[in-house]
């Protein structure tokens, strides 16, 4: 489901200009960001960390589509957090509906990276997607 929210003010980001790769924990799995190829998807913001990760076979959850409307989507940002758009209130005030906050807590749909450094995200393992089909 992607879309947008209309009780939100839209971001006003600028998106990476440059390449750079973002790292996600603890699959260890380091992905090229291509600004070219931005967005690559429908869920999230542009060039977001969960447009980024979905596009990546990564799976994040994200109940509300990434539209800012919960809290699924939860990460942290263990480095290159300064290349980050600052968080809106907006996205601080589902944050505050997150559990395990930290200083790097984000909205994975709502972080978007500027390229200037490569980024290593941390997935806590409640928003891992780790749902597997079992024969009935
Ligand atoms: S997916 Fe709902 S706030 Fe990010």
């Amino acid at each position: 489901m992607g879309g947008t929210n209309p009780f939100i003010e839209p971001l006003q980001t600028a998106g990476p200009t440059q390449r750079y790769r973002v790292t996600f924990q603890p699959l260890d799995a380091t992905v090229d960001v291509d600004p070219e190829a931005l967005p690559y998807g429908r869920d999230g913001q542009p060039g977001s960390l969960l447009d980024i990760a979905l596009a990546h076979d990564i799976d994040i959850d994200h109940v509300c589509g990434g539209v800012c409307a919960c809290s699924t989507c939860h990460v942290i940002v263990r480095a290159g957090i300064e290349s980050c758009n600052e968080s809106t209130d907006d996205e601080e005030d589902q944050l505050d509906n997150a559990p395990g906050l930290e200083p790097g807590s984000r909205l994975a749909c709502q972080c978007i990276p500027n390229g200037t450094v490569d980024v290593v995200v941390e997935i806590p393992n409640w928003n891992r997607n780790q749902v597997s089909e079992t024969p009935h």
